[in-house]
C-alpha cells in the first residue's frame, strides 16, 4: 500500500471542516491562564505549499478552503482560523495552507507547549524544520497511538489532544475506539478530538456502537458531508468526536457547520450534524 501523504489534500474541505473546529477548541482553551499542553498524534508536515505538485495533482484546496478563501460573509466564529490561514499568505493570494501544527502555534500562548507525533520519517523531517524556530514545539517520530500512552496525562494537566488519522489501513476505526478509551482512562478532564471519515454505513454504525459500548461518557460527534450517502468515487464527508467539549462548543459548531456546508457542497448534497454520542 502507498503511503499516505497529506500534502495531495491540503486544504480540502474535510482540512477546513477540522481545522475550522480545532480553532475554537484552541480558543475555548486558552481562555483560561493556565498553561495547556496541545497533543497533535498524527500531525503532517505542520505547513502546506499548494503550489507543490502534490497539491496541484488534484487541486483539492480549490473546492476547501479555496472556496473561503473569496467569501466576505464568513461567520465570525470562523476568524481565528481564517486568521491562521491568511498568516500564511500574506499576499492575499492562496499559496499556502496551515496544517494543524500551524494552526496550534498560531492560537497557543507563549507558555504552552505543543508535541507533534509523526511516524513517516520524512514529513517528520519536514515539520521538524518548520517548527523549528519554536521553543513550545517538541516532535516526536512516534506511531501516535502510542503517544497517547507516552504523553498522557501531560504534566500542565490541561491539554487538548488531536488524533486525526490517515484511514489507510484497515482497523483504523478499532485502533480510535481503543485510544478514546485509553486517553479517557489516562486523561478524564482532557479534551480529546478523534477525526473520522465517513466511509461504508455499516462500519460507521459499528463504529458508533462500539464508541457508546466503551462507556466514556460526555463525547459530542459532529459531521459534515458534501456528498450523499450512497457516493464512492472519493471522500463523502467526515466526523469529528470531541471528549469532554469546552461549554459552548456545541453551540458555536452549530452555527459554524450549517455554513460551511452552504459553501464546501452543491446545494442538496451535503449536511451536517451535531449530537451527543454519549
Ligand atoms: C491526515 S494526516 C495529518 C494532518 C494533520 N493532522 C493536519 O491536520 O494538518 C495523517 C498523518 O499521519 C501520519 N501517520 C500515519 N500513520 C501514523 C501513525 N501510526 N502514527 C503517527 N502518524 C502517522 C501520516 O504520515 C500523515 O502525515
Amino acid at each position: 500500500m502507498r503511503a499516505y501523504r497529506h500534502h495531495f489534500h491540503a486544504g480540502n474541505f474535510a482540512d477546513v471542516f477540522k481545522h475550522a473546529l480545532l480553532a475554537r477548541l484552541l480558543v475555548a482553551l486558552t481562555k483560561k491562564e493556565k498553561p495547556l499542553c496541545y497533543l497533535d498524534t498524527h500531525a503532517g508536515i505542520g505547513r502546506y505549499d499548494l503550489g507543490h505538485r502534490w497539491a496541484q495533482k488534484n487541486r483539492e484546496y480549490a473546492s476547501g478552503i479555496g472556496r473561503l478563501w473569496t467569501r466576505n460573509d464568513p461567520p465570525a466564529l470562523l476568524a481565528p482560523y481564517l486568521e491562521a490561514v491568511r498568516a500564511e499568505n500574506p499576499d492575499g493570494t492562496l499559496g499556502a495552507y496551515p496544517g494543524s501544527p500551524a494552526i496550534a502555534q498560531r492560537l497557543l500562548r507563549s507558555g504552552d507547549r505543543l508535541v507533534l507525533c509523526e511516524l513517516n520519517e520524512k514529513d517528520k523531517d519536514t515539520l521538524r524544520g518548520n517548527v523549528a524556530r519554536d521553543p513550545r514545539a517538541g516532535v516526536h517520530l512516534l506511531d501516535g497511538f502510542q503517544a497517547v500512552k507516552a504523553f498522557l496525562p501531560p504534566r500542565e494537566r490541561r491539554g487538548l489532544m488531536l488524533m486525526d488519522p490517515s484511514f489507510d489501513r484497515k482497523g483504523e476505526y478499532a485502533r480510535v475506539v481503543d485510544a478514546l478509551t485509553e486517553a479517557r482512562r489516562r486523561f478524564a478532564t482532557g479534551v480529546c478530538a478523534f477525526w473520522y471519515p465517513l466511509m461504508e454505513p455499516a462500519a460507521l454504525r459499528a463504529f458508533e456502537r462500539a464508541l457508546r459500548d466503551s462507556g466514556v461518557p460526555q463525547i459530542l460527534q459532529l459531521e459534515l458531508w458534501v456528498h450523499p450517502a450512497d457516493w464512492t468515487v472519493d471522500l463523502r464527508g467526515c466526523g469529528l468526536l470531541v471528549v469532554n467539549p469546552p461549554f459552548g462548543f456545541a453551540a458555536q459548531a452549530r452555527e459554524i457547520l450549517p455554513w460551511l456546508v452552504d459553501v464546501l457542497a452543491k446545494p442538496g448534497s451535503g449536511g451536517q450534524r451535531v449530537r451527543a454520542l454519549s
